[in-house]
């Protein structure tokens, strides 16, 4: 449509991708042949054919799957660096990039083989696209508290480079208050704290995930708009949403773009933004949410103005920063 030129000159944070998402099937053929990794799948068009779920969990057991292919540092460089060539072209001039270490370090991959690959990216995006970015890792919720703590251990030798902490993978069943111990752990360590919450799960868990884990940002947070006085609370506390448009289509969040409440979030006062959560999976990158959102529903320039400057003002930049971009 004719927004998309505005979109893309639009500089924009992304501040909700899991980096594992953005494993494009060219490259999990290219890395399973690099690294003689079995895939099922006889080619791209089967990989891709494959990507139609019906809700979180049938979508985490394919991206696990697929996350089998990254085995040294240069799998976990190429995948980001191919990430921030793709945000820099949709105008991504900032991104806070999630991590889910449990997927490696279970299948025998050391942390730091996955967190110096990225890192590595991550400079070099810097350099080559002018993309600053910061690094979050996600404990995976349907794991232990041992588990989560035991990552937070193994993460300490690299906290000068992580930002914060958050929490991902299956929602209903593993409430943020499972995690209250490890969240202010890392709370007192400095890092920043997120989650997902209220992606599937009820608006209790978003509740959780402010007073229990004192999350700094949310991730999602859909199912909020389910509890009025939740949403107060959100907009009181000038919290930040980060809201993922095709990721919610595709995981049935929503069951059709044209009744994605992110105009109804900006009305409620919600500080919202727009984020492409796995890319790989759901059929596009942050610009690609962008427009998808301002076709369904209609939204001006005026309101992507205002989910762009949100992104910033989200963001974990520090203020001379975030001015800077704003
Ligand atoms: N891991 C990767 N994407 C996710 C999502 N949308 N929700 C929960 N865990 C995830
Ligand atoms: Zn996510």
């Amino acid at each position: 449509n004719d927004l998309a030129p505005f979109i893309a000159g639009l500089p924009k944070a992304e501040l909700h991708l899991h980096i594992e998402g953005s494993l494009e099937p060219e490259l999990m053929f290219a890395l399973a042949r690099r690294n003689r990794v079995a895939i099922p799948f006889d080619s791209v068009e089967a990989v891709r054919a494959a990507y139609s779920f019906s809700n979180l969990q049938d979508f985490l057991n394919i991206y696990y799957a697929g996350a089998d292919v990254l085995r040294v540092e240069q799998d976990f460089y190429d995948l980001a660096d191919a990430y921030f060539a793709r945000a820099a072209a949709d105008g991504v001039v900032h991104a806070e990039i999630f991590f889910d270490p449990q997927t490696h370090t279970d299948r025998g991959i050391p942390f730091q083989v996955a967190a110096d690959g990225l890192l590595a990216a991550m400079d070099d995006a810097a350099q080559r696209h002018g993309v600053t970015s910061k690094l979050i890792l996600c404990f995976l919720r349907h794991l232990d508290e041992a588990a989560a703590f035991a990552t937070l251990k193994a993460a300490e030798p690299w906290l000068d480079r992580i930002a914060g902490v958050g929490l991902d993978s299956s929602e209903v069943g593993h409430p943020p208050e499972k995690f209250a111990r490890v969240f202010a752990a890392a709370g007192g360590m400095g890092l920043k704290r997120v989650a997902h919450a209220g992606e599937e799960g009820p608006p209790d868990y978003v509740w959780q995930a402010l007073d229990l884990l004192n999350v700094d940002r949310l991730d999602h947070g859909n199912r909020s708009l389910e509890d009025p006085a939740l949403v107060r609370r959100l907009a009181d506390d000038g919290m930040t949403l980060t809201v993922c448009p095709l990721s919610n289509h595709k995981l049935c969040v929503v069951p059709d773009l044209a009744s994605h409440p992110i105009d109804r979030m900006l009305e409620s006062g919600l500080r919202a933004t727009i984020n492409s959560d796995d890319p790989a999976y759901f059929g596009g990158y942050v610009a690609d949410n962008y427009r998808a959102v301002a076709t369904a529903r209609g939204l001006g320039k005026a309101d992507l103005a205002t989910l762009a400057r949100n992104s910033f003002t989200g963001s974990f930049l520090d203020d001379a920063e975030k001015a800077r971009h704003i």
